[in-house]
């Protein structure tokens, strides 16, 4: 009875090295795919270093392309995998491709599915994320749930109670984990950054995949350098078009490669400030109590707002937000962290797999 983790892209890597790492001590068999969905070394082969996870036992190597493309790719190289493999249950993360199309692969081959991460809702079809997430938590035989308006939106999609399970953030687990390596005198004395800066992140296609609306955001964030030093981990999308759009390195910005995991919190925890459209970043900066400010219009993580340090912001209130951010500090408006965010959602997740392994209740 084997349990199989597909992984692919950056986000999925911590949010499963805690429910792998839980699952080995509970004595379950397992094997690790890689979709390849992520491929430079900075994307991926750090995190596996950074995290301690296992070797996979395949990389499918589908690489980037359009949607249907990449998907495609996913489906086919999967198919193959989980046919050979016949695992007992194959566990996805988050809200990739590579997510989605796990599911989808093994929903036709009659394999079960749990998915880590489940419920999440920013009600933005717009968002390929999105798409991703109503599909796979139809799908998926488990639903695990970070947060209680997680499992909510299960309820109200039709999910059974008894498939769904709250666990809090076995991101969260790996922050914890990290934590007593997260320095930030190393990262920020090889930068060259003062003592006080900030870390912005960008990525969403809604942010940098036109020119006109990467034009916008470049120019917050020039307005954002104005005020504090920016230092950014650059992903590799919108890489050029945000050049293109200003996003030049000056006295006042640095434009960095990304950041393997545990230099990456390092300098989160070290920041006065944090923008970013990444939906762990609004996790962690949670956690860490450093002020996140999102550039987008919605969230799927409405709890780092309520019992965290995020704020949605849009590229014309950024500037006035980071400077009252940075005057204020790191504030959370109910008091209290999000609950179950207590490092042990790893264990919650494995413990319930186990059960279910040992019910055989396929
Ligand atoms: C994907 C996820 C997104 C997640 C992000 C995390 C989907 C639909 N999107 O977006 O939810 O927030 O990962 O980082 O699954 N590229 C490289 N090297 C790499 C990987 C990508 O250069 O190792 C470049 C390629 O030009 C590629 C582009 O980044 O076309 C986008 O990669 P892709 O995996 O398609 O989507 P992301 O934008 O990374
Ligand atoms: N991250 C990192 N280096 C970076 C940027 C992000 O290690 O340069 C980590 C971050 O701490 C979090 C994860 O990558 O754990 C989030 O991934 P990303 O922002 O790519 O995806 P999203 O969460 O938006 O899907």
């Amino acid at each position: 009875q084997t349990v199989l983790h597909v992984l692919g892209a950056r986000p999925n890597f911590p949010k499963a090295a805690p429910v792998v790492r839980a699952l080995a001590e509970a004595g379950v068999a397992q094997e690790i795919v890689h979709t390849g969905q992520h491929y430079d070394a900075l994307m991926s082969d750090v995190f596996f270093a950074d995290l301690g996870l296992p070797e996979p036992v395949a990389n499918l190597a589908v690489g980037s392309g359009t949607h249907a493309r990449q998907t495609a790719a996913l489906l086919t190289g999967l198919e193959e995998v989980i046919t050979e493999r016949r695992p007992a249950l194959v566990v996805v993360y988050g809200d990739v491709n590579s997510t989605l199309a796990a599911v989808l692969v093994c929903a036709k081959l009659g394999v079960p599915t749990a998915h880590v991460e489940a419920g999440l809702r920013s009600f933005d079809r717009g968002m390929p994320e999105e798409v991703n997430r109503v599909v796979v938590d139809a799908l998926a035989d488990l639903l695990f749930a970070t947060s209680p308006d997680a499992l909510s939106h299960l309820a109200n999609e039709g999910v059974a109670p008894e498939k769904a399970h709250l666990v809090g953030n076995p991101m969260i687990d790996s922050l914890f984990s990290a934590l007593p390596k997260l320095d930030p005198a190393p990262v920020v004395a090889r930068l060259g950054l003062p003592e006080r800066y900030a870390v912005a992140t960008l990525h969403r296609p809604g942010n940098v995949d036109s020119l006109d609306t990467a034009r916008e955001l470049v120019s917050a964030v020039l307005k954002v350098a104005e005020q504090v030093p920016v230092v950014v981990p650059l992903h590799p999308r919108g890489r050029e078009r945000l050049a293109e759009a200003g996003l030049v390195p000056s006295e006042r910005l640095s434009i960095i490669e990304p950041l393997g995991y545990v230099d990456f919190l390092s300098l989160v925890r070290g920041a006065a400030l944090v923008v970013t459209d990444s939906g762990g970043v609004q996790e962690e900066t949670t956690m860490l109590e450093v002020p996140c400010l999102t550039v987008r219009p919605n969230t799927e993580r409405p709890i780092t707002i309520s019992h965290g340090t995020n704020r949605l912001v849009t590229p014309a209130t950024l500037p006035a937000a980071a400077e009252k951010a940075l005057a204020e500090g790191a504030r959370t408006p109910s008091g209290e962290l999000p609950p179950l965010w207590d490092g042990r959602s790893g264990a919650r997740i494995a413990g319930v797999i186990a059960r279910w392994l040992a019910d055989g209740s396929r």
